[in-house]
């Protein structure tokens, strides 16, 4: 057996960084299912935001955020996140992050739903990327292990407490046990259950369906980001526009060159991102079209290939000009807001198990996250995590500030016909159209029923596309089921039937596995 103080699974900024901090109190373990650079982070572009700005304040970045989150967010959780944002961002350039300055300071931008310009960025448009490759770089050169090509499959419980995991190395098929102190589960959202998304396609969903197979909780599924803005050309995967295109002054025109967004919101294109998504579906859906564009011709040329060196090559490599011609662009699901839950500790309710990034539900993020508050969140809590971890302690059951809860189980449904297993394009197609931005009671149940017998049908999983597959069809369930039990609108979550939000639903919904 193989035993470390620490197993963290996944390699984006929340392994990564959790590994570096952690490595100073223990032997660690990184188990990565693809290479320690296949991940979401890097695909990052707009930055983190953190109340450092001279028209800033904690107390504004709170407010933002809380109401982004539309009546969800655990203040709390929110206070911390704004209030440690300043002392990680330090840790990150003494990582060796370079963010981008003007005039010797930290340059900041702007994105929707900010007061203030607020969001560090590196590289213009490459965030993610030059955290990713800063903080890989230093795992490479330390003394953690990482295992990559391994792909973890169920989480060793004993007596009530993660005392390890099993993992499929994806090259000889073998399995292989690992023992830990702490699991820390970093594996990113599940931005692959929809056909159209921004995510890698390591973005399976592995840790909340490890988690829930395990007996953890699991909160807020029915809350899915969905960017407003990523490239639409035929045959090109959707790569993000960021919103700090429209941040910097971008405007929204439909295809017969109206600008529509100032006749749905009075912050126009910087409404929040639900807005802005909903918005244009329907400005598609009333122009007959499939996109809506992006218009930065005013901007110079210099500001434009300076400030999104990323975005204005790929553009260019597919054939636009973005300096000189509109960007055709359509929503995509972007985010997973709900996740494994955990308390401001980033524990679970199983002991010595936690949880970091997307794959947690952490509670800042509420019913809507606030753009750039992603990597701010990993940040702030992977650091809670080790100092929760520094001396052997003994973790309590996550707490949460919600008035009322609503728990429940996974239960299979009562559907009679026998289905094919699917294919992972049939299974995005069915939430793109069925759980998508606009969702209903008839489009939410019949994706339902398709994935409990979807579920049924699945076979024993024997490779990486199958164990992913599985991992799909699960987190998708949690999806759909909780978006069917929330009977109202509210931030990310629209219901056509239910279109309001309401105060009897000002709570989250929980799911556990039945015993
Ligand atoms: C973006 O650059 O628009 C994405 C930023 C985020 O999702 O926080």
């Amino acid at each position: 057996m193989n035993q470390y103080d620490y197993i963290i699974v996944g390699s984006g900024i929340a392994g990564l960084y959790t590994a570096l901090l952690a490595k100073e109190q223990g032997s660690v373990l990184i188990i990565t299912k693809g290479s320690i650079d296949d991940c979401n982070t890097k695909y990052a572009q707009g930055g983190i935001a953190a109340a450092i700005g001279k028209n800033d304040s904690l107390e504004l970045h709170f407010k933002d955020t809380i109401a982004a989150g539309d009546g969800l967010c655990d203040e709390g959780a929110v206070h911390i996140l704004v209030d440690e944002a300043p002392d990680r961002i330090t840790d990150l350039v003494n990582f060796g992050v370079p963010f981008d300055t003007l005039d010797g300071e930290i340059a900041l931008t702007r994105e929707a739903a900010h007061s203030v310009p607020r969001i560090l960025h590196a590289g213009g448009d490459a965030t993610g990327e030059h955290i990713e490759v800063t903080l890989s770089n230093q795992v490479r050169s330390s003394k953690i292990q990482v295992l990559e090509d391994c792909l973890t499959t169920e989480i060793w419980v004993e007596k009530g407490k993660a005392r390890g995991v099993k993992a499929f190395d994806c090259h000889t098929g073998s399995m292989e046990e690992f023992e830990c102190r702490f699991l820390i589960l970093a594996t990113g959202g599940a931005g692959q259950l929809f056909k159209f998304n921004t995510n890698s396609d390591v973005a399976t969903g592995d840790g909340i369906a490890l988690a829930f197979r395990a007996g953890v909780e699991i909160v807020d599924m029915e809350f899915f980001q969905f960017h407003p803005t990523a490239l639409r050309l035929p045959g090109v995967t959707p790569f993000l526009i960021s919103e700090a295109v429209r941040g910097e002054g971008g405007i929204l025109r439909n295809i017969e060159g109206h600008r529509f967004m100032p006749d749905y919101a009075p912050e126009g294109e910087l409404a929040p991102r639900d807005v802005v998504a909903r918005s244009i579906l329907y400005e598609m859906e009333k122009t007959g079209s499939d996109r809506v564009f992006i218009d930065i011709t005013h901007l110079s040329p210099y500001v434009t290939t300076t400030r999104f060196p990323h975005i204005y090559r790929f553009c260019l490599d597919h054939g636009l000009d973005i300096t000189k011609g509109l960007v055709p662009v359509a929503p995509a699901a972007h985010y997973t807001m709900g996740g494994i839950k955990t308390n401001s500790w980033g524990e679970t309710n199983i002991a010595g198990l936690f949880a970091a990034g997307e794959t947690a539900c952490t509670g800042v993020h509420g019913a809507n996250r606030l753009a750039s508050n992603s990597m701010l969140e990993v940040l702030v809590f992977s650091k809670r995590i080790m100092e929760r971890t520094r001396k052997e302690i003994k973790p309590k059951a996550p707490t949460t500030s919600e008035s009322v809860k609503a728990h429940h189980s996974l239960s299979q449904r009562q559907v009679t016909k026998v289905v094919p297993a699917p294919s992972l394009s049939a299974l995005q197609q069915l939430h793109w159209d069925k759980v998508g931005i606009i969702r209903d009671k008839q489009s939410l149940t019949e994706a339902a029923d398709t994935l409990s017998a979807w579920q049924e049908s699945l076979p024993q999983p024997t490779d990486r596309p199958s164990y992913e597959l599985n991992n799909l069809v699960l987190t998708g369930r949690l999806v759909t089921e909780a978006a069917l039990l929330r009977k109202e609108s509210r931030g990310a979550h629209f219901r056509s039937d239910f279109p309001k939000s309401l105060p009897q639903w000002q709570r989250h919904i929980t799911f556990t596995r039945s015993k």
